[in-house]
């Protein structure tokens, strides 16, 4: 076939998978598929909604502002796509009662995995990329933060799929027994709340010779006596409370000195209603002015030191600026969410809400349309309210003084 033919007929795929929306799933369809499904069910389930998935972002893609299209980076992310779309559409026509094509199809899946592991750092050097090549003004910025919050949301679902999929059928299969794929039917919060100030913990004391201590309360308004437990993806809440112990005790550190005689502690609160389960981590680092409060879930933004490529110590406590603005991702992928509130010159809060029922927790996913569309084709950074300081800043450029 010539190549222009290749493209088209690419093109043609895309456009006709973008078309459709992608099935959100709940945690609880998950775990019963699981249960029920056989792998040939789950190959013609993926057969059809990879593809669905991958058009949908790479239609954005193709909608990204032509400066950052063009970075070596941003470049071979979108090559990533299109090959693994290609390698999925590959199934389209074979026969699910083959398990030869059963098992080719698994290891399809396992290059996609890892062809795409590397995405968001590189997508975010593609964004650095770009900042270091032209200016980057506000509104490009607000479409740049619009699509990465979609473009790794959408990967977080997909890897969810894949994963399942690997763990169930594939040759990987979860060690532990009790998980259903990546899902833990019983995964007890505040196990995870530890294991994860621990490992912080770690890097905390590795950095600062020091780290503060961790205090747990929980309450189950529930299940009155009972720990909490939830049926969830222990990894997601694992990634989630990791970034934020990390920034909490970097904070404390900071805040207090590496001279200080003692630390407050890290406080966590964990609460199971009927609707949410609730953690909140207290922190007394000092919080943040709430003028930068607004900017903690941007990617990038971050006031510690951007750590060195091939850095010899290891992973680094902070300086990515991309800690806040994935766990939150991570939080509302199942309907959860994220918040932080500061109060300057004592501590900040962070809390993550959960869906205490797996039937409620479904999959918050990107879709192409004209709603999404529209944020890459208009202006979306309009002021609609003023303030004395804006009035000032229209008349200086008014004047040309650009003061
Ligand atoms: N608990 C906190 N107290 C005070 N400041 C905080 C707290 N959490 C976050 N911040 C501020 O928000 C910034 C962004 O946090 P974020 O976790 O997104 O990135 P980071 O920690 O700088 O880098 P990394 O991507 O490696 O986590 C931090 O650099 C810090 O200035
Ligand atoms: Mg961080």
């Amino acid at each position: 076939m010539r190549l222009t033919k290749v493209v088209f007929t690419l093109a043609r795929h895309i456009e006709q998978y973008a078309k459709y929306s992608p099935s959100s799933l709940s945690v609880k369809q998950f775990m019963d598929f699981g249960q029920n499904a056989c792998e040939k069910d789950s190959f013609e389930f993926l057969r059809q909604e990879l593809p669905v998935r991958l058009a949908n972002i790479m239609k954005e893609i193709n909608l990204l502002p032509a400066d950052l299209l063009r970075m070596p980076s941003v470049v071979t992310v979108h090559k990533w796509y299109v090959d693994s779309f290609k390698d999925v559409l590959e199934f389209t026509d074979k026969d699910s009662g083959d398990s030869k094509v059963l098992q080719s199809f698994a290891v399809a899946l396992d290059k996609i995995r890892n062809r795409h592991s590397d995405v968001v750092p590189t997508m975010a050097q593609g964004v650095l990329e770009l900042s270091e090549s032209v200016f980057v003004d506000n509104d490009t910025d607000d479409k740049i933060q619009y699509f990465l919050d979609r473009l790794y949301m959408s990967r977080i679902g997909i890897r969810m799929l894949i994963n399942q999929h690997a763990l169930l059928f594939g040759e990987t299969l979860n060690q532990n027994k009790r998980h259903i794929g990546c899902i833990d039917p019983y995964c007890d919060v505040v196990d995870v709340v530890k294991d994860a100030y621990e490992n912080a913990r770690f890097l905390c004391e590795r950095y600062y010779l020091a780290s503060p201590d961790l205090k747990v309360a929980a309450i189950n308004k529930k299940e009155n006596g009972i720990p909490i437990q939830i049926v969830y993806v222990p990894s997601h809440l694992y990634h989630i409370l990791f970034e934020l112990f990390k920034n909490a005790l970097r904070a404390v550190m900071e805040h207090h000195g590496t001279a200080a005689y003692s630390y407050p502690p890290v406080e966590v609160l964990v609460v199971k209603g009927d609707e949410d389960v609730t953690i909140k981590i207290m922190d007394r680092g000092g919080g943040m002015p709430r003028s930068t409060v607004p900017l903690l879930f941007k990617y990038t933004y971050s006031t510690a030191p951007r750590p060195s490529v091939g850095d010899a110590t290891g992973t680094p406590l902070a300086g990515y600026g991309y800690g806040l603005p994935l766990s939150r991702l991570y939080a509302r992928y199942l309907l959860g969410d994220l918040t932080i509130t500061s109060c300057e010159g004592y501590g900040a809060d962070a809390v993550i809400y959960l869906k205490a029922l797996s039937s409620e927790a479904n999959e918050l996913l990107p879709v192409f349309n004209v709603s999404s569309c529209r944020h890459y084709t208009t202006p979306t950074f309009e002021r609609d309210w003023f303030t004395t300081g804006d009035i000032k800043r229209l008349r200086a450029n008014r004047n040309g003084s650009g003061k």
